[in-house]
């Protein structure tokens, strides 16, 4: 991948999620302290910011040659931190002992190793709320933060992540079919990435077009997100991935890895990348980012 000018672009949108989730996150001494820097802590950890780009990508995809106005450039930076909050709450809530048990997260220990486990929990259902209030502050009209809204909605609720954990939490131990598996993949992290993409359309007026374009490749590369993740925790280090290795396997969960094998699950991921090529074609050149960040998923899990 020639990377000429992506690296910086992306380092960019790192930058401008990170200023949007410092001002909507309450100052960590007001009260109650111990819960605003808890929530902090869960925040703005060093993420690499993957839904966030994928916001700010599919707003260029959409806007085509036009730059965003100053609302449409305000509004992208409220969707970016509206997700990246709905994701940083699912971290928190998927480290709890009752879920995954893990003890580290973005190279640190988890929110209820460094604080506690009713605090992570109350972290957790807090940046869930402050995602939505951050979300209804989108400078854009009140018909597109209505729509937007109910998206993220769909995609953090019980037809899309939690329900993707529930399904993921009944499924230790169990041999799923490829089509279930799909599904609890497609459902607990998919989701939440589609609904990255289609919020950057949504918030700058994308048209009928773009949007199905969005969606169609959204599809792709919210499935080969989970399946890249499901090789990382094979192929990975502890130290790249700053979360403990090999627990897939440790806790019997059905993956990609376990029902297909390593070469067929990265066979996937090569699939799943020309399938978002190929949804990207009608959109052309001002989807380039989009194009970029899709090699980035899948390339990490090869
Ligand atoms: C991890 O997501 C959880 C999954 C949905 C697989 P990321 O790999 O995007 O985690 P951060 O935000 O970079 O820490
Ligand atoms: C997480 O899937 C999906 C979420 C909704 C958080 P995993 O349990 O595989 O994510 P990691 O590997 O802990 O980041
Ligand atoms: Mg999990
Ligand atoms: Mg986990
Ligand atoms: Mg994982």
């Amino acid at each position: 991948m020639n990377n000429t000018g992506f690296d910086d672009w992306l380092d960019a949108c790192v930058a401008q999620v990170q200023q949007a989730l410092d001002t909507a996150l309450p100052a960590d001494n007001a009260a109650p302290a111990r819960l605003h820097q808890a929530m902090r802590y869960a925040a703005l950890g060093p993420g690499k910011r993957i839904r966030a780009a994928l916001v700010y990508a599919a707003g260029e995809a959409a806007l085509g040659s036009s730059a965003p106005n100053s609302a449409q450039t305000i509004a992208l930076n409220h969707a970016a931190a509206a997700v990246e909050l709905i994701h940083a709450y699912s971290l928190v809530h998927d480290d709890l002992p009752c879920m995954d048990d893990d003890t580290l997260r973005r190279g640190r220990p988890t929110v209820h190793v460094q604080y506690d486990e009713a605090t992570a929990m109350l972290v957790g259902d807090a940046l869930q709320a402050l995602a939505f209030a951050t979300l209804a502050l989108a400078p854009v009209a009140p018909a597109l933060v209505l729509q937007a809204t109910q998206l993220l909605a769909h995609a953090a609720g019980s037809l899309g992540m939690v329900g993707g954990q529930a399904i993921d939490c009944a499924s230790v131990g169990q041999a799923l079919t490829r089509a279930q598996l799909e599904q609890m993949h497609q459902m607990k992290t998919g989701a939440l990435l589609g609904a990255s993409v289609l919020l950057g359309g949504v918030v700058t007026g994308a048209g009928s077009a773009t949007r199905q374009a969005l969606e169609a490749y959204a599809g792709a590369i919210g499935l080969a997100f989970q399946v890249a993740d499901d090789i990382l925790d094979v192929t990975a280090s502890t130290a790249t991935l700053g979360k403990t290795a090999g627990k897939d396997a440790a806790q019997h969960k059905p993956t990609y890895v376990s029902l297909l094998g390593l070469d067929v699950a990265q066979d996937l991921l090569r699939d799943l990348r020309s399938q978002a090529h190929t949804a990207l074609r009608p959109l052309a050149g001002p989807a380039r980012h989009l194009t970029q960040l899709a090699d980035l998923i899948v390339d990490r899990g090869r």
